[in-house]
């Protein structure tokens, strides 16, 4: 069966782990626990779970393993989410079809709900019941996540991108600002798979980290594609929400163009790594198909 067809299994069971994983609404500070559900559950591509178990299925990794990175990290890629929204930053009022978090409880809350989540994210790999048999797996995961939400990872590319703001940076530092604040978290996705046992062998870690360094900037700048081409709907995020804050993006810098080329050369970098590796990468070639040519 394709990925295609199997991809809900995993989308409904990153869902659970999720659900279970968050406080319960109904715990005190309740407004806070609250915050944190809505600003995880109820949409969500959940692109880097998929990533982390369509890795996992390539290395033959138990899918038993997988759901701490995966539920880690996109608790992780929620934070910054709810960051990345806040007035300080992109001053966004809509995400996933819904008030952004701010907008829908206030910005204390926000910033609080995601200074909780990410504590959170480490909480899961440090105390997974599945991984409890491998600690230096564990012990690598969270250094990993660490490295790459930190400031040589996604908040080094988050403080780039809004120092960048309204300028015109060259077309290396743009990718690199997105390899920093999108790439890293995706990285860590794949790579967290391929840390856990049976373990994989240096050549394919080379291969897959080349895989995800292509991806990763195609997502980002098919993100800054459907900002311009997509709708509100489609979307769930104001549609032109770049341009109206002034945002400096790849189709805004190079066109539009040369944005969906440049994504075009990176999908087929990142599927020749695969065509390099003897092992079921089908999930893996699906999500990097899916990444640049999606519509939401
Ligand atoms: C949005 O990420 C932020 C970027 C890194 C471009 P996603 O497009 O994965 O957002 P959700 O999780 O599906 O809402
Ligand atoms: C966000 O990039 C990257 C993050 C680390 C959150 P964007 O600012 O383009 O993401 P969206 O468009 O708000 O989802
Ligand atoms: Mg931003
Ligand atoms: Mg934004
Ligand atoms: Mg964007």
């Amino acid at each position: 069966m394709s990925f295609k067809k199997r991809h809900p299994e995993y989308l409904q069971r990153i869902e659970r782990v999720l659900d279970t994983t968050l406080p319960a609404a109904t715990l005190q500070p309740t407004r806070l626990h609250k915050a944190m559900r809505y600003s995880v559950l109820g949409g969500g591509k959940r692109i880097r779970p998929l990533l982390v178990y369509a890795t996992g299925e390539a290395l033959g990794v138990a899918t038993d393993l997988l759901d701490a990175p995966a539920a880690a990290i996109e608790m992780m890629h929620a934070f910054s989410l709810v960051h990345d929204d806040l007035p300080a930053m992109d001053d966004d009022d809509l995400r996933r079809g819904q008030p952004t978090t701010h907008r829908a409880f206030d910005e204390a809350t926000a910033i609080l709900a995601a200074d909780a989540l990410q504590p959170l994210a480490f909480q899961i790999l440090a105390q997974s019941a599945a991984l409890r048999p491998y600690p230096l797996t564990q012990t690598k995961l969270i250094g990993l996540l660490a490295e790459a939400c930190g400031s040589k990872g996604m908040t080094g590319g988050q403080t780039m991108d809004v120092a960048t703001e309204g300028q015109q940076p060259d077309p290396e530092t743009l990718e690199h600002i997105y390899r920093l604040k999108t790439g890293c978290l995706l990285r860590a996705s794949v790579l967290s798979a391929a840390l856990c046992p049976p373990g994989t062998d240096t050549n394919t870690i080379d291969s897959l980290e080349r895989f995800i360094d292509a991806t990763g900037l195609a997502f980002q700048i098919r993100d800054d594609i459907l900002d311009i081409e997509g709708t509100t709907e489609q979307i769930g995020k104001q549609q032109g929400a770049d341009s109206i804050h002034n945002k400096i993006t790849y189709p805004a810098l190079l066109g539009l163009e040369k944005a969906k080329a440049r994504a075009e050369e990176l999908r087929l970098t990142a599927l020749n790594e695969l065509d390099k590796l003897a092992l079921p990468t089908d999930g893996l070639r699906w999500l990097a198909d899916f990444i640049v040519m999606r519509t939401t």
